[in-house]
C-alpha cells in the first residue's frame, strides 16, 4: 500500500482512534505527560490529528491553519532526549493497538513514527 492512501483506508476514524488512544496514555505519562500544555490538551490532540491525516493523504487542514509542520523547530522547547523519544515510541505502539489499526498501515506508520521522532531529539 502507497502512504498516501492512508487516510482513505482508514478515514478520519481511524486517525481519531489513534490519536485519542495515545493522548489517553500521555495525559498520565511521568515523563511525557507534564511536556504537553495542561489546559491545552485538547488542542494539541487536534494539532497531532490534523497533521497525521495530511502527512498520510487527507485534507490540508493542518497547514491551512498552522502553516508549515516544522516539526523539528517546533518541537525545539521541549527536551527531547532519547529517553522521551522512546516513550513517545512505546506509547504510539500501544495506541495503533488499541486503535486497531490494520496490520498494513501499521507496518507503514511505525517505522515513520520510529524515524520522525529520532529526528525531533534535541537534548
Ligand atoms: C520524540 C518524542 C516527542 C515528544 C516528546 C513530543 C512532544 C511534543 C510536545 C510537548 C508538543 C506540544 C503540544 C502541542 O501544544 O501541540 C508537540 C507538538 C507536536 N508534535 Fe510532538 N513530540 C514527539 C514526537 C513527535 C512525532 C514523532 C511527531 C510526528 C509524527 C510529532 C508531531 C507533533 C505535532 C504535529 C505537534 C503540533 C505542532 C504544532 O502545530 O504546533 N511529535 N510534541
Amino acid at each position: 500500500m502507497d502512504e498516501m492512501q492512508i487516510y482513505q483506508t482508514i478515514g478520519e476514524d481511524g486517525f481519531n482512534r489513534l490519536v485519542a488512544a495515545f493522548y489517553r496514555r500521555v495525559k498520565t505519562d511521568d515523563l511525557l505527560g507534564k511536556m504537553y500544555p495542561p489546559n491545552d490538551f485538547e488542542n494539541a490532540e487536534q494539532r497531532l490529528r490534523l497533521f497525521l491525516i495530511q502527512r498520510f493523504g487527507g485534507p490540508t487542514t493542518y497547514s491551512n491553519e498552522r502553516g508549515h509542520p516544522r516539526l523539528r523547530m517546533r518541537h525545539a522547547p521541549f527536551d527531547v532526549d532519547v529517553l522521551a523519544r522512546n516513550r513517545w515510541i512505546k506509547l504510539m505502539t500501544e495506541a495503533m493497538t488499541e486503535a486497531e489499526i490494520p496490520a498494513e498501515i501499521a507496518m507503514i506508520l511505525k517505522p515513520y513514527f520510529e524515524n520522525t521522532a529520532t529526528f525531533m531529539i534535541n537534548r
